[in-house]
């Protein structure tokens, strides 16, 4: 299988074709991960930009492809310009509306439980010890899963290869999804996701030599999982670190002695100006 990686802004999801793709899978930035200094939080902003990721992924979507979209909901005191409180942010039903105002429908969705104890020594959000602002730990995110309307018509054999075993289904239909998180023992990247979530959406919502795309790759786990599950893969990553990431993660992840190697082509945005 092939595995293609563009270190480039998404905006160059131009340059995929149409109806290419059979499932993506993601996660966006929480709005504040590029965030700098000084910088206004330009909400509406980003689901502007979003929406414009969200209709490249319908155009290169084939009909019947799925979109697993892994978002959380974010706590800021930037949101609102008329005072200096700390709000929460409907980051999640805000992705959820613009993918759907691209016309993609509403087939599931999943709870992203990360693990719960680690956050006994989180910060202590709003106005502890007296009581009216106390905020709730973010120990949850939301994964929906969408689809571009239509019908996709696959071999048999393919079906039979791509079976998922009555263990795998009874522990995936749950609609809670306890799977430890990962970020405390990664130093390279704020915001990742374990190999596990893409690992059972590639599995859920594609067939084995089905094409996988993550527009915000990060550190590669999307396509780790699609190499494990036997799909192609293509990623979108703006960070200049991105092969440093990508080659982190993979000795995080694969066992020399038991995964077949994970090699990839590499493409810079510099190469395209
Ligand atoms: C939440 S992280 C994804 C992490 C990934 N799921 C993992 O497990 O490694 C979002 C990523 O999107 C990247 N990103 C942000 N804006 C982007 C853009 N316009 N085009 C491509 N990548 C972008 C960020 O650099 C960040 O690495």
């Amino acid at each position: 299988m092939t595995h293609q990686v563009y270190r480039a802004d998404n905006k160059y999801l131009t340059r995929i074709d149409a109806e290419s793709v059979h499932l993506v899978v993601t996660s966006p930035p929480y709005v504040t991960t590029e965030f700098k200094r000084g910088q206004d939080f330009d909400y509406d902003g980003f689901l502007a930009t979003f929406a414009i990721v969200c209709e490249q992924l319908y155009r290169v979507l084939v009909p019947g492809g799925r979109f697993a979209l892994n978002v959380a909901d974010i706590v800021t005191k930037y949101r609102h310009d008329d005072e200096d409180s700390i709000a929460r942010v409907p980051f999640g039903p805000d992705c959820l509306h613009v993918a759907l105002s691209a016309g993609f429908r509403y087939l599931d969705r999943y709870i992203w439980d990360k693990g719960f104890t680690r956050n006994f020594g989180g910060p202590l959000l709003g106005s502890y010890p007296y009581p009216l602002s106390l905020f709730n730990n973010n120990y949850f995110e939301y994964i929906f899963v969408l689809r571009k309307p239509g019908k996709r018509k696959v071999k048999q054999e393919v079906r039979e290869e791509s079976k998922v075993s009555i263990e795998e289904w009874r522990l995936w239909v749950q609609q809670w999804w306890r799977i430890e998180s990962e970020s405390e023992r990664v130093s390279f990247h704020r915001a990742i996701f374990p190999v596990e979530v893409p690992y059972r959406l590639i599995r859920m919502y594609s067939y084995v030599g089905d094409h996988v795309l993550d527009p915000y790759l990060g550190t590669g786990a999307t396509m780790i999982a699609a190499h494990l599950c036997g799909r192609a893969s293509t990623g979108f990553e703006i960070s200049t670190d991105c092969q440093s990431m990508i080659h982190k993660r993979k000795s995080l992840e694969l066992r020399p002695l038991i995964d077949p190697e994970l090699t990839y082509g590499y493409t810079d945005e510099d190469e395209w100006n």
